[in-house]
């Protein structure tokens, strides 16, 4: 009863994130836990209360006739264990989070309503109603060392006790630290970095990086490809619906070419004289994870070395292991064993902390001068930390290795399954980045809805492909439950 007390009050000296619980949530916690049988105790707390505002935070009385009650009830041990984890976790209800976000967020994206995470563990997510579903979305791959990290948590707790935040220019030894041990997993000859916060901003001082050191501005990306959503990452990105309304559809110094086409970037190298090329290696959120052949690979190190251009690696969503092909592939490029001018890695890096960075070959980054760039949290000690423990953690669980194993697994499974469920089109992938056809965006949203309903978390698509992008340290057993939880939500479509 104890839990369920300090759940309902908080106390600020151990947990000052946290607010007093309102009436909503605690009936919506007693229905989680007890079921039907939670109607008659809601109505016996409601009088009791004295019919509360069920959005209002409790009071100190209140949560103590709350508490009494539920002592006399006839609950079980973990019944009341539960009910005080799940208030822990949530002192908000699931329909008023919903409310407060659409009341409050700019609406610039499509709320995803259907599960609010709470809690992780490994890769596993509980919502608000205390279901786990196995997450295979990662958060667009964030999240690929876990839900949660005990190790990172500590980390972050010590550094913010110590020294919470320093300017990008001051020197400082997090960072100092991190550049010790992370030079061991980049690619050969990749030693130069510059922070940032998110993928789209490094992929912006990419683009100025490149800018400078080749002295030009007209910029060769692709057909296919996603950079993401600042000004100039928008601007690189192929989807014309995410560029017009901003004016970014014709910026004159974007030139799109087509996806494994060395023909087109060739025409456009010549046409345009531009001098940097930016692409994915395996096109991601807008293509359905495409990969580029090796063929196009080597045939666009050639053209760049031909034309005295250089090539921006966006391995924001590939890097770290992701599409390993063996193990010790860091990163797509070490994969198709190339070694790109300038590699942008973001997602996986802090392990679910925001780190994103720009990592150019010597000559290229000593072309930016004092004065060109500058930022307040890119490269903060908090983010150092995560990332050097991320990716210590990295090497240490031989995450490329787990990937190659788990993606043969998978695209056996997807194979077998194929033979029984002929909707399943194309397959198109590499390492854990995958997916495949469905015939239509209407059996994606249901294939989507099969797999949540038997505790599989899904969120990506494009158009008709269904993606996945589950955590890199997915296991065995966690990806035969998925096989089989998918083969149940293929079953619905009644094909
Ligand atoms: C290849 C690629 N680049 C850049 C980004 C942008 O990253 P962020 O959302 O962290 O800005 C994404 C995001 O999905 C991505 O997939």
């Amino acid at each position: 009863m104890e839990t369920i007390k300090q759940a309902l009050i908080y106390d600020r000296s151990v947990h000052p994130e946290r607010t007093n619980a309102t009436f909503e949530r605690v009936a919506e916690v007693l229905e989680n836990v007890i079921g039907e049988q939670s109607a008659t105790h809601i109505s016996n707390l409601l009088d009791i209360l004295g019919q509360p505002n069920p959005r209002n935070q409790l009071n100190s009385e209140q949560a103590h006739k709350i508490t009494d009650y539920l002592d006399k009830a006839v609950l079980s041990r973990p019944q009341i264990q539960d009910i005080g984890r799940q208030l822990q976790l949530s002192e908000i209800s699931t329909s008023e989070a919903i409310d407060i976000h659409k009341q409050f967020k700019i609406p610039v994206s499509h709320p995803e309503v259907d599960i609010i995470p709470v809690e992780g563990k490994g890769c596993w997510i509980r919502d608000t109603k205390g279901k786990w579903y196995l997450d295979m979305d990662s958060n667009y791959s964030a999240t690929n060392l876990g839900m949660s990290n005990p190790e990172i948590a500590l980390g972050l707790f010590n550094q913010a006790n110590t020294l919470i935040s320093m300017k990008e220019d001051r020197i400082q030894i997090a960072r100092s630290r991190f550049l010790k041990e992370i030079h061991q997993m980049m690619p050969q000859g990749l030693d130069q970095f510059y922070w940032q916060n998110s993928g789209g901003e490094a992929v912006d001082k990419a683009l100025k990086i490149a800018k400078a050191a080749t002295e030009s501005t007209q910029v060769i990306a692709f057909k296919g490809g996603f950079h993401g959503r600042t000004h100039g990452a928008v601007a690189v990105t192929w989807n014309v619906n995410y560029r017009k309304p901003f004016g970014l559809d014709e910026t004159g110094w974007v030139h799109f070419a087509e996806f494994n086409d060395l023909k087109s970037v060739e025409a456009l190298l010549k046409e345009t004289g531009a001098k940097i090329i930016l692409l994915e290696m395996v096109q991601g959120e807008e293509a359905g994870n495409r990969p580029a052949t090796a063929e196009f690979v080597n045939g666009l190190w050639a053209l760049a070395k031909q034309y005295d251009a250089v090539i921006i690696d966006d391995e924001v969503q590939a890097g770290f292991g992701r599409t390993a092909v063996k193990q010790g592939d860091w990163f797509a490029c070490m994969s198709y064993d190339v070694v790109p001018d300038l590699m942008v890695i973001g997602k996986s890096f802090g392990g679910g902390y925001p780190v994103t960075a720009v990592v150019t070959k010597k000559e290229v980054g000593s072309k930016m001068k004092y004065g060109y760039d500058g930022s307040t949290f890119g490269g903060n000690p908090m983010a150092m930390t995560a990332a050097l423990i991320a990716t210590r953690q990295m090497r240490e669980k031989d995450v490329t290795g787990n990937v190659v194993a788990r993606a043969a697994q998978i695209k056996e499974g997807i194979a077998t399954l194929k033979q029984k469920y002929p909707v399943i089109g194309a397959y198109s992938g590499r390492g854990l980045m995958f997916g495949f056809d469905l015939g239509s965006a209407d059996n994606v949203r249901k294939v989507q809805d099969g797999l949540r309903e038997n505790g599989v978390k899904v969120s990506l698509s494009s158009d008709s492909m269904i993606r996945f992008l589950p955590l890199t340290i997915i296991t065995d057993g966690e990806t035969r439950f998925f096989l089989k939880q998918l083969e149940k939500a293929l079953q619905s479509l009644k094909v």
